[in-house]
């Protein structure tokens, strides 16, 4: 069994939200929202909505019995607008029917009256305005700016890189049922049931304990449900409150793209400094995140940018600045690799273009500059088991780089139409919450009398095979086959306080507070096995394979058996365990410390073949060389890394999210949205396990493996480039993601573009 729920997925058995059983007196709800994206409330008609048959209620914000607000880090998001609308997809009001079709119908009769606003989409102006969501910050090694005199070569730039929609399969949503004394029962979608709980409490004003929340299963996260879910289950309590009645709202696709935030766009500035032998000897680079309307998990996505800014090279003289900036777009929120990849983006740039200008390719710069054993990161921690010159070693080797690369330039050389290009894409990312109060888990173990045991953790499966790594930690601490264990729900009563599972570490803090757990379970039957055996002190006794073995000899004594025989000697079968990871530690004003429990290596190299007649391109190749420590499920790694390397492909090269000046999103159908599709990913991907130890702090010395190998997909951004520049070497190429084949095509032909451009008003072409 090398994943849970292959069974159920396949045969299409799997719950998630919206397969729940419905209640009897379920009413449904629909969200009204602004139709506008910025501008001020003066009123609000929804008489034609309330007069339809079959609609129940309208709900306001002046409806909510708690405080108007959702905001996690800054209380600065309106769960439903009163004054202001500040995005086009803002939830104003919540119409509540008996039939989900009623509800939708209804909404449309609601009008609002709108006094418009100036709308910003661009973070720079935002930031020219002063509209800053937190202030800025600043990471800091050695002195940048004093280094660039120093430097043989000093190259500026600019790079942007776009948002991501998560398109989760599963769309938002929740369901809500009334229990006795105002208690409610949320079903919900989220990565955080904790957050939903502490969200809904805050809202509907009612303590926490009021409120109990259950998930199953995501239907997909990416992080689009590390925070975000919180206002839509909010807003069926709310109504379940005010109605007594279970109340479900799922979002239809195109509702949930308008109303949701996405993976933060980025517009950054670097000057890079090198010296004549391609030593990275400074970089400076200022970050402008578009947050959208509100902070939501802005400042901690910023925070990661300002981590990763260096990727996997050691530079010696850094300064990483970086403003979130507020738009009028739906508040953007975690999306895979938080913040990372976006800063990963911009050091890479620097480094092509550096290459470009001094006529060396990009991967002689790269290499010389890897991070080695013992460097310091520019907050204050030192590379410690780096990887970072294995992999990239390993995959040079092992893919045969010299190889490729002939048979690409023999390739350019001998066809006109077609261009291949080539890049190598090495990672660095950190495990651990950025957050050191978040890295924490808990876990609730029964052994039932017949010895099958039921266990839970604050992880939420989304996918991503975290409740099978959870059976295999459970099933081999108490030596048992698989089969004895089930993973039952997450649930805010059983595990409580949970963080989301988020930050690619939640194997490993859920893991570990299993772990202990479970110890703590078998130090205990041992202690009965030894009573009911009549083992002597001196000799050792230990569970393997559902058996009690005795100074090294297996007994008569059963898994089964034990647990009965605990039980008659009334010896408690149930452990709960609460786990934080030691050892982690950062001082907000100095910006050092020692922020991550160990760090995630690994080299991609990327091919791509490039129709230079149609823009259009096919992936040859993602060869990869990852530290996953010692895997402890090669399934689920290899699943996890191929899904990554897509979807990092997909936002770099495909994904483009258009919003018009007016702040409405075009782009709002997945006939206008671009995902990566079976014809779009990579002709082959060899992802390779690189014998590495892993970590002291990693799930069975088994690396976490969520987010990292998205950071690949960048690499194809560059294979692309070069491809381009071999037919069009010349071409002005701006570093921006997403290069699209039809920014492609336009690139290959720069005379073409021209004609294409928009002429400023009384200006010709020449
Ligand atoms: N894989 C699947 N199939 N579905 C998901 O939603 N989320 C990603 C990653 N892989 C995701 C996924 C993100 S954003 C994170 S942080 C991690 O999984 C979270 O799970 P983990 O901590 O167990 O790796
Ligand atoms: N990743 C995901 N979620 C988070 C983080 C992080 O690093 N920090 C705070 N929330
Ligand atoms: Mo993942 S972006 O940390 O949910």
């Amino acid at each position: 069994m090398s994943f849970v729920d292959a069974n159920t997925h396949v045969r299409g058995e799997s719950l998630y939200l919206d397969d729940l059983p419905v209640v009897t007196g379920t009413l449904y709800a629909c969200v009204y929202s602004s139709p506008v994206a910025h501008g001020r409330i003066r009123s609000l008609d929804y008489t034609e909505a309330l007069d339809t048959p079959g609609v129940v209620r309208v709900i306001t914000a002046a409806d909510i019995t708690g405080e108007n607000q959702i905001g996690g880090i800054v209380p600065d998001e309106p769960l439903l607008a009163a004054e202001t609308v500040d995005f086009w997809g803002m939830p104003i009001a919540l119409v509540i029917a008996e039939t989900d079709e009623i509800a939708r119908a209804a909404v449309h009769k609601i009008k609002a009256d709108i006094d418009p606003l100036p709308v910003i989409t661009d973070p720079r102006e935002a930031y020219a305005q002063g509209h800053l969501i937190v202030p800025s910050r600043t990471f800091r090694l050695g002195e940048a700016e004093v280094a660039f005199a120093d430097c043989d070569f000093v190259i500026d730039g600019r790079a942007d890189s776009g948002g991501q929609e998560h398109l989760y399969l599963e769309t938002h949503g929740a369901y809500a049922i009334p229990l006795e004394n105002g208690h409610i029962k949320l079903y919900s979608s989220t990565q955080g049931p904790t957050a939903v709980q502490r969200t809904v409490a805050r809202v509907l004003g009612v303590p926490m304990h009021q409120i109990e929340v259950d998930v199953t299963r995501l239907g997909g996260g990416f992080g689009g449900k590390e925070d975000q879910a919180n206002g839509w289950a909010a807003l069926v309590a709310l109504a379940t409150l005010l109605l007594r009645r279970p109340v479900k709202y799922i979002l239809h696709r195109m509702e949930d793209l308008r109303m949701s935030g996405k993976r933060h766009p980025y517009s950054s500035d670097f000057r890079i400094g090198l010296t004549k032998d391609l030593k990275i000897k400074a970089y400076q680079v200022t970050f402008y995140q578009n947050a959208g309307a509100s902070a939501d998990l802005s400042p901690a996505v910023m925070e990661r940018t300002l981590f990763h800014a260096n990727n996997t090279y050691f530079i010696p003289n850094l300064t990483a600045t970086a403003y979130s900036c507020r738009t009028n777009l739906p508040s953007n929120t975690a999306f895979r690799g938080f913040g990372g990849p976006q800063a990963m983006f911009v050091i890479e740039s620097a480094i092509a273009k550096a290459a470009e200008v001094l006529g060396v390719p990009a991967s002689d710069i790269q290499r010389v500059n890897l991070l080695q054993e013992g460097d310091e990161f520019h907050y204050g921690q030192r590379a410690e088991g780096c990887e970072a010159l294995h992999c990239w070693t390993d995959a040079v080797a092992r893919f045969n780089l010299a190889q490729l690369r002939q048979e690409a330039d023999e390739f350019n050389a001998c066809n006109s139409l077609y261009k291949k290009g080539l890049a190598i894409m090495p990672i660095c990312f950190g495990i651990s919450f950025t957050k050191k109060w978040m890295n924490q888990a808990g876990a609730l173990v029964h052994i039932y009398t017949d010895g099958s045991v039921g266990v839970s953790t604050g992880a939420v499966e989304m996918g991503q095979g975290v409740n099978m790594k959870m059976m295999q930690v459970a099933a081999q601490c108490l030596s048992v086959s698989l089969e004895r264990i089930k993973l039952e729900t997450t649930n805010t009563t059983r595990v409580a306080n949970t963080s989301p599972s988020a930050a690619s570490a939640t194997s490993d803090l859920n893991g570990k507070a299993l772990q202990l757990a479970c110890h703590a379970l078998t130090e205990r039957l041992v202690a009965v096995a030894r009573i009911r055996l009549g083992v002597r002190e001196e000799q050792s006794v230990r569970l393997q394979n559902e058996q009690v073995w005795v100074a090294d000899q297996p007994t008569e004594l059963t898994w089964s058996q034990l647990i009965w025989e605990a039980y008659q000697q009334r010896v408690s079968l149930t452990e709960q365990a609460h786990y934080a990871t030691p050892a982690i530690h950062f001082d907000l004003v100095t910006e050092k410390g020692h922020p991550f429990a160990y760090h995630v290596y690994g080299t991609a190299i990327i091919g791509v073949t490039l129709d230079c007649l149609r823009g259009t391109y096919v992936f040859d190749y993602v060869n990869v060389s990852h530290d996953f420590g010692k895997s402890m499920n090669t399934l689920v790694d290899r699943g996890q890394a191929e899904g990554a390397i897509v979807q990092g492909i997909g936002w770099m090269t495909l994904e483009d999210l258009q919003y018009n000046t007016a702040g409405k999103l075009l782009s709002n159908a997945l006939s206008t949205y671009k995902i990566p599709d079976i014809y779009a990913v990579p002709k082959e991907i060899d992802v390779h396990f690189l014998d590495t130890p892993g970590s002291d702090y990693a799930i069975m010395r088994s690396k976490a493996v969520g987010e990292p190998p998205l950071m690949y997909g960048i690499g194809a951004y560059f294979a692309l480039r070069n491809a381009i520049r071999a037919y069009a070497p010349n071409t002005e190429l701006p570093f921006s993601a997403p290069l699209t084949p039809e920014k492609v095509l336009l690139a290959l032909y720069p005379e073409f573009a021209r004609t294409l451009a928009p002429q400023p008003a009384g200006k010709t072409t020449a």
